[in-house]
């Protein structure tokens, strides 16, 4: 019971301790994830093209979308076929008719990631568009890693 209760003390101690400091160094990518779950965009590159990906529930969207849910942006293409998501305010329907808006920083990629770096809209809500750190969201059916460059919440 006492070297229970003197563990427990420790732990306490140690989490007294270790709290402000992991608060202050993790605390806008822990608000941003935190807010991740609802629907969600995410502009992703897939190597040799970009994608605008609608996910319903934006904690769980590490899948290969189905096509009503992607879209493909056919403007401001760079040489390799990549979107320029930055500097412009472009758009892209998808097959379900819904059109997403969205208008990013040019100095966006100079930004910390999960920073705010623009707005997006559709018809139904307005979105915070903010950097994501480039994780490979899945994997496309040609084997291309998809990694999501921007979110929209
Ligand atoms: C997008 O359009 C708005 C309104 O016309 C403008 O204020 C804004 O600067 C544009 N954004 C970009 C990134 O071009
Ligand atoms: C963003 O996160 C990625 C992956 O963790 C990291 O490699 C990169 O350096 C970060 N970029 C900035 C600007 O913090």
């Amino acid at each position: 019971m006492f070297v229970s209760k003197l563990a427990t003390t420790a732990i306490l101690l140690a989490t007294a301790i270790a709290g402000p400091l992991a608060a202050v160094s993790t605390s806008g990518d822990e608000s941003a994830q935190l807010t991740k779950r609802a629907d969600g965009i995410h502009l992703v590159n897939c190597v040799t093209y970009s994608a605008v990906i609608f996910c319903s529930d934006d904690s769980n969207c590490n899948f290969n979308p189905s096509s009503g849910n992607e879209c493909i942006p056919k403007d401001h293409l760079n040489s390799k076929g990549l979107e320029i998501w930055e500097g412009t305010n472009s758009s892209c329907t998808f097959s379900t008719g819904v059109t997403f808006f969205w208008g990013i920083e040019s100095n966006a990629q100079s930004q910390p990631n999960f920073s705010v770096v623009g707005s997006g809209t559709n018809s139904l809500q307005g979105f915070t568009i903010r950097k994501d750190d480039q994780h490979v969201m899945y994997t496309d059916g040609n084997g291309h890693a998809c990694q999501s460059i921007y979110y929209a919440l």
